[in-house]
């Protein structure tokens, strides 16, 4: 909790130097890859340290050796007789064996970097004889697509922007994209992977702190690529058990006259070209699946809080949040407006 009070204090201070950033604001997860939660970011911050202090101590001693024949010149300049700048291979002899030195300690210490991040790499991509709980990632200008597969197919779904995962077990996340290469790099959880069209590649990792972490398209993918971001939630087994019962059900039916009526604008306007809510006619996914979208905390691939204003201002026009994103502006009557968001809002 301490840590996410920080996260948040310093995404504010981020938020007052740059209009885009203070959307983050309410948004923030913890966003950091030396703050592991999965045994892979911990080996990757790992290398991260042992990288950062090598560098450290290598500039260390470039700096002193700088300023050591800084130093020395100046003391040579000082004195009246005129520099000897005539052959001399005894001092020719030893500038040689220095910079001989001074490359094979580089060497050694390139190579000695290059095998720890191959161990690295071989660790964090280790596959356990455990069964995975195995969940798709598809990219998209601009939001996070997430299938989870389910043995019994009909309880596999689809959910956009926000990733539940249970404590303590073993995911496989297949990355793939829709349009063009993004980025899937959620540091506290693991390194980033390119989700590329046609291709699949996969993240293996295993969450074990349960919190919030914000995810981030790490991959120049257009437009909004500063603003295709989601969120991961890791949280107990039951909490998460729970939770993937009521996703994998159909969206709620309206309760009462004004959800009904909005759902038949949502049916009715050029929503439902684009959007599923599962048990309706709605069966498209250009855009984010609705069916729960009560029940997800953000809107706008982790841009906004999800609040009935924020859903009126994205419902109307979403141009002006997200330029250049794929939904267009919905001209509705007040009345409509607010049927359709009692409809929406009501989607648990
Ligand atoms: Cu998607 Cu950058």
């Amino acid at each position: 909790m301490k840590r996410h009070k920080e996260t948040q204090s310093r995404y504010r201070v981020t938020g007052c130097c740059c209009a885009a950033l203070m959307f983050f604001q309410d948004l923030s997860g913890a966003h950091s890859s030396v703050e592991p939660a999965t045994p892979q970011a911990g080996r990757i911050a790992n290398l991260w340290w042992v990288m950062f202090y090598v560098s450290v101590a290598v500039l260390a001693l470039v700096t002193a050796a700088l300023i050591y024949a800084v130093f020395r010149r100046r003391s040579a300049r000082e004195q009246t007789a005129p520099v000897d700048l005539s052959p001399n291979t005894n001092r020719e002899r030893k500038a040689t064996r220095a910079a001989a030195v001074a490359l094979a300690v580089t060497i050694a210490i390139l190579f000695v970097l290059l095998g720890l991040s191959f161990t690295t790499g071989r660790a964090v991509s280790f596959l356990s004889n455990e069964s995975p709980l195995e969940i798709k990632a598809v990219g998209h200008r601009w939001w996070w697509e997430f299938q989870y597969v389910d043995p019994v197919p009909s309880r596999g779904f689809i959910t956009a922007n926000e990733l539940r995962l249970p404590q303590g077990r073993q995911i496989v996340l297949t990355l793939t994209s829709n349009d063009v290469i993004h980025s899937f790099w959620a540091p506290n959880l693991m390194g980033k992977k390119d989700l590329i069209p046609g291709q699949e590649s996969r993240l293996i990792f295993r969450p074990e702190k349960q919190g919030v972490f914000r995810g981030q398209c790490a991959e120049f993918c257009g437009f909004q690529h500063a603003q295709m971001g989601f969120l991961v939630l890791v949280e107990s087994d039951g909490d998460f058990s729970d939770w993937y019962n009521h996703e994998s059900q159909q969206a709620v039916q309206p309760s009462n006259d004004s959800e009904k009526r909005g759902r038949q604008v949502f049916l009715s306007s050029t929503c439902v070209m684009c959007h599923t809510i599962g048990g309706t006619p709605a069966n498209s996914n250009i855009g984010p699946p609705l069916t729960h979208l009560a029940s997800r905390t953000s809107i706008a691939a982790a841009t906004l809080t999800n609040s009935r204003e924020n859903l009126a201002k994205w419902v109307t026009d979403s141009q002006k949040i997200k330029p250049g994103n794929r939904m267009p502006p919905n001209v509705l009557g007040p009345e409509n407006l607010d049927d359709l968001l009692n409809y929406l809002t009501s989607l648990k």
